[in-house]
């Protein structure tokens, strides 16, 4: 199938989003792949948790939306992560979106963006924001695989089938490679946990065998502004989130 681009995507915020891009980013790299890593979100969390300074007056990923837009190749910065750049991002993204709705083809904005670049990666993540908005729009029409991280919480699925009519859309109807992926699993949350399952099941065919446990050195590693590998390769956040990679490069062979 050859997986290239890849958006991490759900309506909701807190599921593991920027999480997952970052680490799935850095686990690629550490691989020897080229990787890029678009941050959609005006957040900027994962431009910053990747050690990236966005508020210095350069150009962000949201002056890809501007008319005339400003090459991605101008844009991108290195991360601390050998092989990993970034489409950095900040909160004057969130203005930029507003705009993007009256633009014709809005969807394929950040797509035509990437093209002049895409031979110069063998991956590309893309982190959504928390919505189904026109940015998220964009990330999905630009991706060939969606995965859609779902924290192991009550009403976890709501929204789930507006996403995958979304992804339904924008990619068309026999549009097979997206996965759902099962966030800060606790086990000791049975109860919860077991209604997940249930609430998911109509998708079960769609999970990923992987599943990413809660895990604390996830969160420290953001605020040391690196990646859980470097931060710790043993912990067990890092230790799922290489097994999600290997995951999906068992997809692309
Ligand atoms: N597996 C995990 N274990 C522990 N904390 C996690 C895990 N995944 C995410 N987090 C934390 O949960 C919060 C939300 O995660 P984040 O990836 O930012 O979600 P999103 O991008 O979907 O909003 C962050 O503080 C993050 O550090
Ligand atoms: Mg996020």
């Amino acid at each position: 199938m050859g997986i290239q681009t890849i958006s991490i995507a759900t309506h909701k915020g807190g599921t593991g989003k920027t999480v997952t891009s970052m680490a799935l980013s850095a686990a690629l790299a550490r691989r020897g792949k080229r990787v890029l890593l678009a941050d959609l979100d005006p957040q900027g969390h994962s431009t910053i948790g990747l050690g990236v300074e966005a508020n210095d007056g350069l150009p962000t990923v949201r002056d890809v939306f501007t008319e005339p837009p400003v090459p991605v190749h101008r844009i991108l910065r290195h991360s601390g992560v050998p092989g990993l750049e970034i489409l950095p991002s900040n909160i004057r993204l969130e203005r930029a979106a507003q705009f993007i709705y009256m633009r014709p083809r809005r969807e394929e904005l950040l797509r035509r963006a990437l093209a002049p670049i895409r031979p110069n990666f063998d991956y590309i993540i893309i982190d959504c924001p928390p919505s189904l908005g026109a940015l998220t729009e964009t990330g999905i029409a630009a991706a060939d695989f969606v995965l859609v991280p779902c924290q192991m919480e009550a009403r976890a699925a709501d929204g789930l089938v507006d996403l995958l009519e979304l992804v339904t859309v924008l990619k068309g109807d026999g549009f097979q490679d997206w996965r759902i992926l099962l966030t800060k699993v606790d086990h000791r949350k049975t109860i919860t946990n077991q209604a997940v399952q249930a609430a998911l099941s109509p998708w079960e065919s769609r999970m990923f065998k992987t599943a990413i446990p809660q895990s604390e050195p996830l969160n420290q590693a953001q605020i040391e502004r690196t990646d859980i590998f470097t931060f710790d390769a043993k912990s067990k956040g890092a230790v799922a989130y290489d097994a999600l990679t290997e995951e999906i490069l068992s997809y692309g062979r």
